[in-house]
């Protein structure tokens, strides 16, 4: 007797009114600014947390999420329609900046001397920003310029991508943004022998500096230890609605001390730009 092959379940199409809700849900909920005309994305990343949660059937899994109780599959939904995009040392010259103007300003302030150096990158995905900040604090303290105490928090809206900041372990692709001696200084190289592709993983001198919070920017700062004297709030404001945006740059620039840095993405734009800042350099800001 021959047997019909199994099909994955295919979900049937999202209708209009289906993708204003999901909109509407990703706004209120996470600040997320997607067109509802954007069907085909809204289909594509949402088909996933059909199939996870079983459901063939897009009118049943909207059904289930709005029940009460579902605030665990609105956190999945919302992470669905995030994008990790990232990689080290990205926008390089914001990096270079901040070593010959940024950091000795701050610590000609005081930071890393009379406080502990606070660097946060604000929604960190996958650790490239938060690692590449360590690495060149790391370098910068230890030249014996100013003070030799730092630390860096990571935050971000989705667990799992947080999680993979913290364990800290990137392929050879991934990496591709990290210049040679900085490889040597601080990556170790996985001898798992059933990876035939190397792994490589941030070394314990650098993790020992970090610390990593789950955190919605627009809804509340996470609890970092002090206060942030620099913060990397970039590729995440593009996401937002103007309520949205206006919100997670109160709630980044309040644990932000004066005299502090922000640094945003070079294709976002902060218009209008808060009273509390100067823009110091391209996509470049000082706490005043
Ligand atoms: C494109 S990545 C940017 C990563 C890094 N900042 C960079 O520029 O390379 C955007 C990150 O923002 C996070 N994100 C989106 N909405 C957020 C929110 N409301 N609060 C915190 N993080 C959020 C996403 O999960 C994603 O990891």
């Amino acid at each position: 007797m021959s047997h019909a092959p199994f099909l994955p379940i295919q979900p049937t199409g999202l209708r209009p009114d289906q993708a204003a809700l999901i909109c509407r849900i990703a706004r209120q909920r996470g600040g997320l600014a997607i067109a509802p005309t954007k069907i085909a994305f809204l289909e594509q990343r949402l088909s996933r947390r059909l199939r996870v949660t079983g459901h063939a059937e897009f009118d049943h899994y909207l059904d289930d999420l709005l029940r009460p109780g579902a605030e665990g599959e609105v956190d999945a939904l919302i992470e669905a329609l995030t994008t990790h995009t990232t990689s080290f040392f990205r926008e390089r010259r914001q990096f270079d900046w901040l070593c010959s103007e940024g950091l000795p300003a701050l610590v000609a302030l005081g930071a890393g001397r009379d406080w502990r150096f606070m660097g946060w990158s604000a929604a960190c995905s996958s650790g490239a920003e938060l690692w590449t900040l360590a690495m060149v604090l790391d370098r910068f303290f230890s030249t014996g310029r100013g003070g030799s105490r730092w630390q860096v928090a990571g935050s971000d809206l989705s667990r799992a991508i947080l999680e993979r900041a913290a364990r800290a372990v990137y392929t050879e692709d991934e990496i591709a943004g990290l210049p040679e001696d900085y490889r040597k200084a601080y990556l170790m190289r996985s001898r798992r022998r059933h990876h035939t592709a190397p792994l490589f993983r941030i070394g314990p001198e650098l993790r020992r500096h970090a610390t990593f919070h789950h955190a919605n920017l627009v809804k509340s700062p996470p609890p970092l230890a002090a206060p942030a004297d620099v913060v990397f709030l970039r590729n995440v404001l593009i996401y937002f609605d103007d309520s949205g945006r206006e919100a997670a740059l109160r709630h980044v620039l309040s644990p932000l001390r004066q005299g502090g840095l922000l640094f945003t993405g070079h294709t976002e734009s902060l218009a209008p730009v808060p009273p509390s800042l100067v823009q110091v350099a391209p996509s470049t800001y000082r706490k005043v």
